[in-house]
């Protein structure tokens, strides 16, 4: 098994396929100005099963891919087939706007993806378009729809909630929740990238989440017992319908439990979003070395996996790259 030298067992790899992306959400990207990577920089399917074959080999059984937007990348459903082959692999699962996939949740589902998370930030079709910069809020939902009627369960809704931006939606989207069958995921606005909005103030504690879904609907949140390292606290309404999780990375960071390491789409092992170091496993894999050889990178790069990150801390300094770049 893959470990570090604080102890925790890295079993959760995280695959960005590509920085592009046809959205341009504010916490993640500038509306103008992204220069994305070249094809021949990107790791080629073939490169990255094989990268992922020598990561099951170390105990790694949960895969997820993201982007930028992983379905920018043409017949991503051919990857998802090649890694669900991988022995090992466990969990196959993609993080994605939700853009394309009316199209391709057939071929997606069909080709072994197991779990999906979509983002989506508002239900308000102005208010998607100012937090994405496109008017594309009904094909998100429709894509919602038609993932969900190919079996793919469970169907998780990311929200990244900003403080007077769409913290007053967190309601509705716990409604949904309860009438849909989606899990949704409140998730912390975090200082990555160069989004230039992020403060303090914009953050909204989880705790001040949950507090107000219930006092809305009147009704308890009953926390679920977990004893794996999902990032995410997990509740169901005391009545009975519907799930929703929060991923509280600012107010209460789950370092401590950190399962995961990340490659990005130009093949550098990052063993933390906020690394400020990356190791090149695409110029290993290019230049001829063997697997062995590539095992021994990754054991020793993912030894050395940050105690965790300094959000909290003036010493704090964001990555340089966006959201998109790293793969969230
Ligand atoms: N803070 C919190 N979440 C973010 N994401 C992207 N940028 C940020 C940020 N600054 C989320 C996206 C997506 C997931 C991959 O990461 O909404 O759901
Ligand atoms: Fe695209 Fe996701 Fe970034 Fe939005 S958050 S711009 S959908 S990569």
């Amino acid at each position: 098994m893959l470990k570090d030298s604080y102890g925790r067992y890295i079993n959760n790899l995280r695959i960005s396929v590509t920085d592009r992306c046809n959205f341009r959400c504010s916490y993640c990207m500038p509306e103008e100005g992204m220069v994305w990577m070249n094809k021949s920089e990107l790791l080629t399917y073939e490169e990255i099963a094989r990268i992922t074959g020598i990561f099951a080999g170390l105990g790694i059984t949960k895969i997820r891919l993201t982007g930028g937007e992983p379905l920018m990348r043409k017949d991503l459903h051919i990857l998802v087939h090649m890694l669900a082959e991988v022995a090992g692999i466990k969990d196959l699962a993609m993080t994605t706007n939700g853009f394309f996939l009316n199209e391709r949740a057939e071929l997606l589902a069909k080709a072994g993806l197991k779990r999906i998370n979509v983002s989506l930030d508002s239900l308000e079709a102005l208010k998607f378009k100012e937090i994405t910069r496109r008017d594309y809020l009904n094909r998100v939902l429709n894509g919602l729809e038609t993932i969900t009627s190919y079996g793919i369960r469970p169907v998780k809704i990311n929200m990244v909630v900003m403080r007077d931006i769409n913290d007053d939606e967190v309601t509705e989207f716990a409604i949904l929740a309860r009438t849909k069958p989606y899990v949704i995921r409140f998730i912390e606005f975090m200082p990555i990238g160069n989004n230039d909005g992020w403060r303090n103030e914009k953050v909204v504690p989880s705790k001040d989440i949950r507090e107000r879904i219930e006092r809305d609907l009147n009704l308890k949140l009953i926390p679920v017992e977990y004893h794996g390292t999902q990032p995410s606290d997990r509740y169901v309404f005391d009545d009975g319908h519907g799930e929703i999780g929060f991923i509280s990375s600012v107010s209460e960071p789950f370092c401590e439990h950190c399962n995961r390491v990340r490659i990005t789409s130009d093949g550098k092992l990052r063993t933390c979003l906020f690394s400020h170091h990356e190791t090149d496993l695409k110029q290993l894999v290019r230049s001829g070395v063997d697997n062995d050889g590539i095992r021994k990178v990754i054991i020793d790069a993912v030894w050395k996996k940050e105690e965790g990150h300094l959000i909290n801390r003036p010493e704090f300094v964001r990555p340089a790259r966006t959201m998109s770049q790293i793969g969230g």
